[in-house]
């Protein structure tokens, strides 16, 4: 609270001093001298100051950061890749992007400075326009896309002063069924084998039109998107999935920065405005109940109102909102969050008037393989590549391949409620997401089992047993102890080096929220349509039922954001 206030303070500051610099001092190069910039990353705020020396950034030293010791080498290659690029517009790194995100922000203010920019945001006053998005994560830059190409004029609305939200740190991929990528590696899938996974990994509480929903748009979803230059060339297996079906970049890089990138660079090419730093406070209701705009905070600048034909709200879920979560959940209290600081729920008062229904509020999910000590998520794409959990005494206690809630309750079961991801080199280099683990220092390496044992405190004799056990498992195909499929334990555990990370469940997904139905439309409690008003992605509930499977929170964000992109153009033309 204090350090936010602070960062607030520093940031008003900030603004005033940029607002009296008059135009004509900007600059087509950088004035030599030495420049402060901030940011907010991960753990708070990354103060840092830039020399510029014969109208290059010569040097960077970061002044203050709250980050922890792991995201350090994060930071040094962030302040390594703005300075070759000479700009702050580099790409964020994967499995770090808060960090990043919070260097890139620093950096981008001091090299204003430097230019003699105003480093205040535009401000904005009343504005008209036909759809307006709020949330500009990958729910709602694929809304703004959508709706911009059925030639809507479009406004996304993001409260912090970067994009993507939770989708920076979604990494295992995207789900589809009968998709070309999965075609064209000889994967056989089918959408009822798809639906009917969903359904059972979400104890049959989803809403079935939903999941139908999802299931027949993925594939279509998928070329759209890759239209636009997704990688989505590597396909693997996630939990509670029959098949491979999770689509990621070539190598197993990481989804989330990835598509955020193509998604943003798809939408500002088609004409989509994107305001960050402007925090929508309320939707607005005209005489006859339609949703007919917001009201609008921004950073630096008077509140204001925008207009709008149709609101799409694409603000994510409320997993970051700790209280929240105890109180639709009391058994989460005292957990952590792998959620980025944004997830907070806001929009549920919106949409109160509106008497919109929320669905399945206590629906919230865990991910099981949290590192303990820095809360960072580790993908269960590690667990579909052949990743192994094994207690403290050394033994397997649960098909790791089994669903997040089951395979969670599983490790809150063992000696202090933590197990030991373990896997091997084939595993590390079947997936290149694996290589951020490592560099933020989350994984104990080592050549031989015995040393694993001695490093983790794991029991040597039953370490090695274990191991024997599952490749014995692995080469005949069939899992005696737990039932892992075949699939599902794809390499045996054999080539050295060896690795593990300490894990334990920390919240994931709130899986609940807006019931909306297959067109994206808000529903109220009698199930009628809010004329008006739609919304997508984990603001809503319904579609993932009691547990969501891996893979499934990204199809969802892109599904349904573009249903709701191309409803909202259709009712814009209607008003
Ligand atoms: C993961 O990579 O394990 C998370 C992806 C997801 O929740 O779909």
């Amino acid at each position: 609270m204090v350090r936010n206030f602070r960062f607030l303070l520093f940031l008003l500051v900030a603004v005033l001093l940029a607002a009296c610099t008059p135009e004509r001092l900007q600059r087509d190069e950088m004035l030599d001298g030495t420049y402060e910039g901030l940011g907010e990353g991960r753990g708070g705020i990354i103060k840092l100051s830039v020399d510029v020396i014969e109208h290059r950034i010569a040097a960077v030293r970061v002044l203050a950061q709250s980050e922890s010791v792991f995201a350090q080498p994060y930071i040094d290659d962030m302040i390594s890749r703005v300075i070759e690029a000479q700009s702050a517009e580099v790409d964020a790194i994967s499995g770090a992007t808060q960090t990043s995100n919070g260097v890139k922000s620093a950096m981008k203010m001091a090299i204003d400075k430097a230019y003699g920019r105003s480093i205040a945001n535009e401000l904005f006053a009343e504005t008209q326009t036909d759809v307006v998005v709020i949330g500009a994560g990958g729910a709602g830059l694929s809304a703004a896309i959508e709706a911009a190409t059925q030639g809507a004029g479009v406004i996304v609305l993001e409260k912090r002063d970067f994009i993507g939200g939770n989708t920076n740190s979604s990494t295992g991929g995207i789900n589809g069924a009968e998709t070309s990528f999965q075609k064209a590696l000889g994967i056989e899938d089918s959408k009822a084998l798809f639906f009917d996974d969903i359904m059972k990994g979400g104890h049959y509480l989803n809403d079935s039109s939903l999941v139908q929903t999802l299931v027949d748009n993925a594939p279509s979803t998928l070329d759209w998107i890759a239209r636009m230059g997704a990688d989505l060339s590597d396909v693997g297996l996630m939990g509670g999935s029959s098949v491979k079906r999770t689509h990621r970049p070539k190598g197993g890089l990481a989804i989330g920065p990835h598509l955020v990138k193509v998604l943003c660079g798809e939408a500002v090419g088609k004409g989509v405005e994107i305001r960050t730093g402007n925090a929508v406070l309320d939707v607005l209701m005209s005489a006859d109940g339609k949703a007919c705009g917001v009201r609008v905070g921004q950073s630096g600048g008077p509140d204001y109102t925008s207009w709008a034909k149709a609101v799409i709200i694409a603000t994510g879920g409320f997993g970051a909102n700790l209280s929240m979560v105890s109180s639709y959940c009391p058994q989460l209290s005292g957990f952590s969050t792998v959620n980025h600081k944004g997830a907070t729920g806001d929009a549920f008062p919106w949409v109160e008037k509106f008497g919109a229904e929320l669905y399945q509020m206590d629906k919230i999910q865990t991910h099981p393989t949290v590192d303990v000590r820095n809360s960072l998520m580790i993908t269960e794409a590690v667990r579909g590549n052949g990743a192994i959990l094994l207690n403290r005494e050394g033994n397997r206690f649960v098909n790791e391949m089994d669903t997040r809630d089951v395979v969670s309750e599983a490790i809150l079961g063992q000696t202090k409620g933590t197990a030991f991801l373990f896997f091997d080199q084939a595993v590390r280099e079947s997936l290149s997401a694996i290589d951020n683990y490592d560099k933020l220092g989350l994984l104990v390496q080592s050549p031989d089992l015995a040393s694993i044992a001695l490093k983790t405190g794991m029991d040597e004799a039953a370490l090695s047993r274990s191991i024997q056990r599952y490749n014995g498992f692995q080469s005949c195909g069939e899992d005696a102890d737990f039932h892992r499929s075949s699939v599902q334990m794809p390499v045996p555990l054999a080539k050295a080096p060896y690795y593990a990370v300490e894990v334990k469940p920390a919240i994931h997904h709130t899986m609940g929220g807006i019931h909306i139905d297959s067109r994206a439309r808000v529903l109220d409690k009698q199930g009628r349509p809010v004329e008006g008003l739609y919304a997508c992605g984990e603001v809503t509930g319904g579609v993932h039922g009691g547990n969501r499977l891996g893979g499934n929170g990204v199809a969802d964000i892109v599904v349904f954001g573009r249903i709701a992109g191309r409803e909202a153009s259709v009712c814009a033309k209607r008003e």
